[in-house]
């Protein structure tokens, strides 16, 4: 069993896409272990995404990601990293696989709705990030 960081982003969240994303990740034996709504700060976004300071899209990105509440969750599962990863699709929603949330709703490389770890050390620092051990469910 592995365990993965989920953030439906404001774009998502606006949208109303709350329930699309979830529902998708119930379909396909994903268990959500944690979940809380909020609105991150400045430097709450910047401190998540830190491995992205030096990129270009970093400021946008992290006034992107303040720009309205988000909906986090741990995701639990078989290969849930990678799962989830393909559940997404590619970061750039014209690249993203048929079927995949990003390709269904992305509507820019940066609006792309959903956020998922991308390996275990990742995950286990992305969840520390918003949940201590005690939010998440047995
Ligand atoms: P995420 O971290 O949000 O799950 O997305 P990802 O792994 O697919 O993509 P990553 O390279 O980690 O980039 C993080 C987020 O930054 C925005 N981005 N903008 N303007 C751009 O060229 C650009 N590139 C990336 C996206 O919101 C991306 O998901
Ligand atoms: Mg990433």
């Amino acid at each position: 069993m592995e365990r993965t960081l989920s953030i439906i982003k404001p774009d998502g969240v606006s949208r109303g896409l709350i329930g699309e994303v979830i529902k998708r990740f119930e379909q396909n034996d994903i268990r959500i272990v944690a979940m809380k709504m909020l609105h991150m700060t400045q430097k709450q976004a910047e401190g998540f995404y830190a491995v992205h300071k030096e990129r270009p899209f970093f400021g946008s990105l992290t006034q992107f990601m303040t720009s309205g509440p988000v909906v986090v969750m741990v995701l639990e599962g078989n290969q849930v990293i990678a799962k989830n990863r393909e559940l997404m699709g590619a970061t750039n929603y014209k690249e993203a696989a048929e079927g995949t949330i990003r390709r269904d709703f992305a509507t820019d490389i940066e609006k792309n709705v959903v956020h998922g770890s991308d390996a275990p050390e990742t995950a286990a620092f992305e969840i520390g990030y918003f949940f201590n051990s005690f939010e998440l469910v047995g």
